[in-house]
């Protein structure tokens, strides 16, 4: 069944001249069909040095919306209509408003995890694998850090010469790890180091041995010369982790470590959108255009 899904799909992809972006937390089977796997910020670089003429993402919306805003000339299809990030949605114009005119100087700093007005209305995106450095480069001293708390607090003890203010959203995935559960792992395998996302709470961060976007993560585990790992982001990580690593072991912390927004997409997900080239990304120009300097100076910052 999958193999028949499989031909179809690679036969579509040269019909319709299209590249699927993936992200690390969809289905291993999803992944092993793109033609690029990666975390948020490797996605949204690809996404402007692609040459065909569709993209077809297999990711939740803010992921599509990045890549359109970025690519306004190209056909953007997601491979599922309603594969959204929550996060995404914890945050509004009028906070933002309200901060700017508390704080004239501020830099609003935009996880990408969010939607295209919100980018709109931002100074710079930042994803986990970049938002430090960035935040480093930034001349001013207040820094209004949306939507993530975790990313934010995370960002903040790193650099301490700049003054934050926090907003309260989160991923409901990466704050169901709890840090018993993380040391309940580490007791059982003591052996083992721990990895994790900075979307975690701070007390797991505060027991990892290493902290880092997916991307980050892969590559910390396939250099090191450490055999097992404890890995405190979605599950879906392990496949990569294990097609990079096949002599080492990874051990999750309990069973809430599933995006269900990234678990909606499946092979026949990807097929209808081959198919019928819908869902497609459709952006407002003026927002579009607005939220596209923040991204191009996450692109500049990040290099
Ligand atoms: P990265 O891809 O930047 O590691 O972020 C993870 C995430 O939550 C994407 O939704
Ligand atoms: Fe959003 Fe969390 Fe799912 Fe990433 S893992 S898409 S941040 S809900």
């Amino acid at each position: 069944m999958n193999e028949e899904l499989k031909k179809q799909i690679e036969q579509l992809r040269k019909e319709k001249n299209a590249v699927i972006l993936a992200h690390y937390y969809v289905d291993g089977e999803v992944q092993e069909i793109a033609d690029f796997v990666g975390d948020s910020y490797f996605l949204a670089k690809k996404a402007t040095e692609i040459p065909a003429d569709v993209i077809i993402f297999c990711g939740v919306s803010f992921m599509g919306e990045s890549a359109k805003i970025l690519n306004p000339e190209k056909k953007v299809v997601m491979a599922d209509q309603y594969a959204d990030c929550p996060m995404a949605h914890m945050i509004d114009l009028d906070r933002i408003r309200e901060v700017r005119r508390q704080y004239p100087d501020v830099a609003v700093v935009c996880y990408v995890n969010s939607t295209a007005q919100i980018k709109a209305e931002s100074d710079v995106c930042v994803t986990s694998s970049n938002a430090v450095k960035i935040v480093k480069e930034l001349p001013n001293k207040n820094i209004f850090f949306i939507p993530d708390n975790n990313l934010g607090r995370y960002v903040a003890k790193q650099v301490p010469d700049k003054n934050f203010i926090f907003h309260d959203g989160f991923c409901h995935v990466h704050k169901s790890i709890h840090r018993e559960e993380v040391l309940k792992a580490k007791e059982a395998k003591p052996q083992a180091i721990i990895l994790a996302h900075p979307e975690c709470t701070e007390d797991v961060l505060e027991e990892a041995d290493f902290v880092g976007s997916t991307a980050q993560m892969i590559e910390f585990a396939s250099q090191s010369e450490k055999r097992e790992f404890i890995i405190c982001t979605e599950i879906g990580i392990f496949y990569e982790l294990h097609l990079k690593n096949p002599d080492k072991q990874f051990y999750s912390v309990g069973h809430r470590q599933f995006c269900p927004n990234m678990k909606r997409i499946k092979l026949e997900s990807v097929l209808h959108a081959l198919e019928s080239l819908t869902p497609e990304v459709q952006l407002e120009e003026e927002i579009r255009r607005k939220a596209e300097i923040p991204l191009q100076r996450m692109l500049e910052l990040a290099k």
